[in-house]
């Protein structure tokens, strides 16, 4: 089982990379200092959106894993069961919705008999309370800022509250991840609320300099 990355991260999430640079794109992050990579996958069924596949997930993971980067696997997919075994070669930890399949107990184990970090993702209207039961099987929760789906949304403000309700409810070895409408805005308050691992698609790739961008987050979250 990979270990759990050093906290506190800024974690680029690629759904915002520009699709024909991403290699250089991710190559200049490593640089950067960027460990966590983000890679959210849609099935346009669970979420109204269509998102990065086995292969670009693949890619990405023979780039980052040679310089010690990390690939962090959101599904947003109906059926995350199928889904967990296609992308866990490729993958060093992995989400899924609490919201998504009747049985998250069983979905945590399988993502750690693959071989990686498991996460339980849930969206705003979902009470954080709902981890509880499955603390022993989670090693990071990924609390939603927006309602999945797309990049560059409004975070809700109320996240910041989740977070810090999260952080009192779980044992330090469980990391608190936040995803969704974090920039140089919020950035600071989300990671004083709690949140280890901070993740941004369009701050930094909706910038004309992503890794200025992504080095600004990261001094944010460093002097918060
Ligand atoms: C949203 C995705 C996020 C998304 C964040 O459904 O899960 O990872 O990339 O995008 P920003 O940072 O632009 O809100
Ligand atoms: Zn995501």
């Amino acid at each position: 089982m990979p270990e759990m990355p050093a906290t506190p991260a800024v974690c680029p999430s690629l759904m915002s990379a520009d699709p024909l640079r991403l290699g250089e794109q991710v190559s200049a992050l490593l640089d950067a200092g960027a460990r966590v990579f983000h890679v959210d996958v849609m099935d346009g069924w669970f979420v109204p959106n269509l998102m990065l596949g086995t292969e670009t997930t693949r890619g990405v993971a023979g780039l980052a894993r040679p310089r010690g980067g990390r690939v962090d696997v959101h599904l947003m997919v109906e059926s995350p069961r199928e889904a967990i075994g296609w992308y866990a070669p490729h993958a060093d930890m992995i989400s899924v919705h609490v919201e998504a399949d009747p049985h998250p107990h069983q979905l945590l184990s399988e993502i750690r008999e693959a071989g990686c970090l498991a996460g339980l993702a849930i969206n705003p209207g979902t009470p954080v309370e709902m981890v509880l039961p499955l603390v022993e099987r989670l090693d990071y929760v990924n609390c939603m800022g927006v309602n999945p789906g797309f990049s560059g949304q409004s975070f809700i403000p109320e996240t910041l509250g989740r977070l810090g309700a999260l952080r009192d409810l779980l044992p330090p070895r469980v990391a608190v991840q936040v995803d969704g409408g974090i920039g140089p805005a919020n950035i600071a308050d989300a990671r004083a609320f709690g949140a280890d691992l901070l993740v941004s698609a369009s701050a930094i790739f909706g910038a004309d300099d992503p890794v200025a961008s992504y080095a600004d987050l990261a001094e944010r979250v460093a002097s918060a």
